[in-house]
Formats: structure tokens, C-alpha cells, sequence
């Protein structure tokens, strides 16, 4: 692979000689050569550059003296082992340079002409031009933010693009990792020795010799990391390459799939608001059947949702200050989860007429403050398996951590039916522990709960 660079500042690129690219070249596995556009020029100013057409400030670098040159640099090393040529013109109005298009550049193009612009840019019929003669031209931006010129654009595109050129790494396997590789995630942070340097310490998984759980941490770093720094990359990010660690990690982070597209959207948990109501009735009567175990009739759930479920008693949840109401929203308003709690005044019970455990100890410890009973817990069908369970629960676990921070060890109970083993494992996962039953009427008939509950202040 060539690297031809035409700039007015040629020495520029005498750094190129150093380091791998200066090893690369020696190796012959790639040729960088840079050339003065003044010796293209014939007056005896060798000038470059005129005032810009149409008027405003600065100078514009001439199509005639570029074109001049770039022929003969084309010429030159014509067809450089009979590869493709490209042309690539750094600009900050190019389209933003990114790890794929070097990739595409180190396997396609044999021979790459890069143009470095100064003043205000080159005469926009040179890209016109090449672009009619078949020659690939790249305009690309390092980012957004104006340089002088073009060669620190120039270099990065050189080191960027011939350290992906076969033989160039050491060991290739590094190419894969870092950031912006096929992962489409960001790199993790990485540590060496010593191991413990100004009080901060390497994490201990790290150490731990248990190699899955370090790639494991290791993801979720990445995961984090690209979440909070580059949320765009989230969004364009592969799906099908995630696992369901990924994506219960991504939930905890507010991302969820989207089902119908197959994409990263971020959602949000947050209290419901009045403008809820008419959601919540729907999404909650919707829902509640599939909680319901099949000895119960339909009618005994029609009457349980049309009393319960109802915007009227949704307006009361909401308004009342005994309850706390929690909702998951799509980016696009669509409500798909929801819990509701209720929060005993003082250190009360709520729910004692409907089997609260009220004197359990509960992670072996007594019950200090309120005992909250988280009556509605529900997750539409959809998105049952994504991570929004955990994630709810958290925002939920907070929000009562915050209401009842007054007190030690209050505690939140819940009833799930008996036979409804995803659920039970699914509280289990939560930290709730099984602590007893109760009888739990919908409509008129009887149905068999367990009763689970858990510390609220416990991560
Ligand atoms: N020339 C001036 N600014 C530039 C940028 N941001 N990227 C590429 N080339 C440039």
C-alpha cells in the first residue's frame, strides 16, 4: 500500500519515519511519500492559492495548480501494483472518518492520495473533477472542529488506515478489541502493574485468574462505557450480537431491544403521572390475565379488572399519598411496565387484611419500619425477558429506599400465585425470599398465592 501526501508543508510528515509506520516502511509492507504542491506551481511567488470567488475572508487553494498535481501523482505510481487509487481529501465538511471506512481502505485501496487543504480549502471542482474521472474520492473530517489545514487529518488517516494493513500489528487479536473494532462498543479500561498506585487498586476480578468473569466484566465495562460516552453507538450498535447478560446489562443502563426493529432504544423508569391513567388502565387489565392461574374463570378476572383496573381507581393510586406508582416508557411514550406499592403510614402494615407477613423476619433480620406491599408488578408480554424486570425493580427499590429512609429495615411483601414458577424464580432473582401463603380472591374465587418479601434498603 502508497501513501502519496501533496501539502504546502511536506516536512510535515517526517514524522512519519518514526515508530511503527517508520518499521512498516522499512518492512516494505507500506510506502509513504510527501510532496510539495508549490512545485506544481510556475510563477516565481509559487502561488497556490487565490481570493475566493463570490467574495469573504481568506484564500482558496486553485484547481488548476492541484489538478497539476495530482495527475502527475496518479501518473507517477499509476496503477501501484494494478490497485485501486483513492483520493482522499481531508475537510472538516467531510463525512466524520470512522474505524470501518479505514478497514474498507486498508483491504481495498492499493494507493491512497491525500490532499491536505490550508486556507479556507481547495476549489471544490478538484473533488468534482476526480469524482467524474472514476477515481475514488474521499472527503473525510476527523471530527468537528476546525485544523490549520489538512496533514494532522492526513496522519491519522495514515496511522488509522496501515496499522489494519495484514502483517502491520504484532498480534492481530488486539485489533479486534479496541475500541470502534467490529464490537461496536467502546474499549474497556485496562490496568497493569503496579497493583495498587496512589490508593486506587486494580480491580480484583481482574486479579481473580477466572477468565469468564473477567471477559464478563470486561463487557459490562464496555457496555457502560459506550452508554454514558457514545449513546449513538448504542443505537447502531448489532443486536443480534448481544447475550442476555448484555442485555440485562444494557436495561440496568436504560437500554432495551426494540422488538420491532431490532435496535438499541433508550427508556425510561419514573414515577406515573396523571397523564398515565389512560395507559396504565389499559396495560394493566391487559396484563393481569396472564398472572392468573388457569383454574380461575374468566369471569372472576373480567370482575377483579373492571373493579381494579378501572382509570378511576388509577386516578386514586396516583393521587393518593399511601402509593407509589412506577412505569417503564419507550422512547416513543408506549408504557410496557409498571408496579405499584403501596406504603403503610408510620411503621405500618399494608395489605394486613390480605395475608402481610407482618411478623417475619425477612434476610433474618426483624422488620424495622413500615412493611410496604407491592401489590402490581407487571411486565407486558414483549419485554418479559430484556432486563426491564431487574431494572424496574431497582428504580422501584430506590424510590422506596427514599420514602421510608426515616427507618432501619422496613420491608416490602408481595402474593404470587402458587403455580406461577416464572414468577416465583423471577422475585427470587430480586432478592425476595419465600416467607408464606395466603388466599388471594379474584373476583369471588379463591386463588393459592405464596408470599414473598425482601429488605428494602438492601442493594
Ligand atoms: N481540515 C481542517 N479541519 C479539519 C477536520 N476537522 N478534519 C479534517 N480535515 C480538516
Amino acid at each position: 500500500m502508497r501513501f502519496d501526501i501533496i501539502s504546502v508543508f511536506p516536512e510535515f510528515f517526517d514524522v512519519a519515519r518514526l515508530s511503527l509506520l517508520g518499521k512498516a516502511q522499512e518492512r516494505n509492507l507500506i510506502e509513504i511519500a510527501a510532496h510539495n504542491l508549490r512545485d506544481w506551481t510556475e510563477d516565481v511567488h509559487r502561488t497556490v492559492d487565490d481570493t475566493p470567488a463570490g467574495g469573504g475572508a481568506g484564500m482558496v487553494m486553485r484547481a488548476d495548480i492541484w489538478g497539476k498535481a495530482i495527475d502527475d501523482i496518479l501518473a507517477r505510481n499509476g496503477g501501484v501494483s494494478g490497485g485501486k487509487a483513492v483520493l482522499a481529501i481531508p475537510t472538516p465538511a467531510g463525512t466524520p472518518l470512522t474505524q470501518a471506512q479505514c478497514a474498507q481502505l486498508a483491504t481495498d485501496a492499493q494507493h491512497i492520495v491525500i490532499a491536505c487543504g490550508r486556507y479556507e480549502g481547495i476549489d471544490a471542482r478538484v473533488a468534482e473533477h476526480y469524482t467524474q474521472a472514476g477515481v475514488e474520492v474521499f472527503e473525510y473530517s476527523l471530527g468537528d472542529y476546525v485544523l490549520n489545514g489538512g496533514e494532522v487529518a492526513a496522519l491519522a488517516l495514515i496511522e488509522a488506515v496501515a496499522r489494519l494493513v495484514p502483517g502491520m500489528v504484532g498480534n492481530p487479536e488486539s485489533l479486534l478489541e479496541e475500541s470502534h473494532s467490529q464490537a461496536g462498543l467502546l474499549e474497556y479500561p485496562v490496568y497493569t502493574r503496579p497493583l495498587s498506585w496512589r490508593e486506587l487498586d486494580i480491580p480484583e476480578v481482574l486479579l481473580s485468574g477466572n477468565h469468564r468473569e473477567s471477559a464478563r466484566w470486561r463487557r459490562d465495562k464496555s457496555l457502560e462505557r459506550t452508554a454514558a460516552i457514545r449513546p449513538d453507538m448504542l443505537r447502531r450498535l448489532d443486536t443480534s450480537t448481544l447475550d442476555k447478560k448484555d442485555k440485562r446489562k444494557l436495561a440496568s443502563l436504560g437500554y432495551l431491544v426494540s422488538r420491532e426493529e431490532n435496535r438499541l432504544e433508550p427508556f425510561a423508569i419514573r414515577p406515573a403521572v396523571e397523564a398515565d391513567i389512560p395507559a396504565l388502565a389499559e396495560l394493566s387489565a391487559r396484563v393481569f390475565p396472564d398472572a392468573c392461574p388457569a383454574y380461575l374463570s374468566e369471569e372472576a378476572i373480567a370482575a377483579h379488572i373492571a373493579e381494579n383496573f378501572n382509570e378511576e381507581r388509577w386516578a386514586h393510586y396516583l393521587s393518593a399519598p399511601e402509593y407509589l406508582c412506577m412505569v417503564c416508557e419507550r422512547e416513543n411514550g408506549q408504557l410496557i411496565a409498571y408496579t405499584l406499592c403501596e406504603i403503610p403510614a408510620g411503621d405500618g402494615v399494608a395489605g394486613l387484611n390480605e395475608g402481610a407477613p407482618a411478623d417475619v423476619l425477612v434476610g433474618g433480620v426483624e422488620r424495622q419500619g413500615p412493611l410496604v406491599l407491592m401489590s402490581k408488578f407487571y411486565i407486558d408480554r414483549p419485554w418479559r425477558s430484556g432486563g426491564i424486570a431487574e431494572a424496574l425493580w431497582e428504580h422501584t427499590r430506590l424510590a422506596l429506599s427514599e420514602r421510608t429512609r426515616d427507618y432501619l429495615a422496613p420491608v416490602v411483601w408481595l402474593g404470587t400465585n402458587e403455580g406461577n414458577k416464572r414468577a416465583r424464580n423471577a422475585y427470587k432473582k430480586l432478592g425476595f425470599e419465600l416467607v408464606g401463603k395466603r388466599e388471594f380472591f379474584v373476583g369471588d374465587e379463591s386463588n393459592a398465592d405464596v408470599v414473598f418479601a425482601r429488605q428494602i434498603h438492601m442493594a
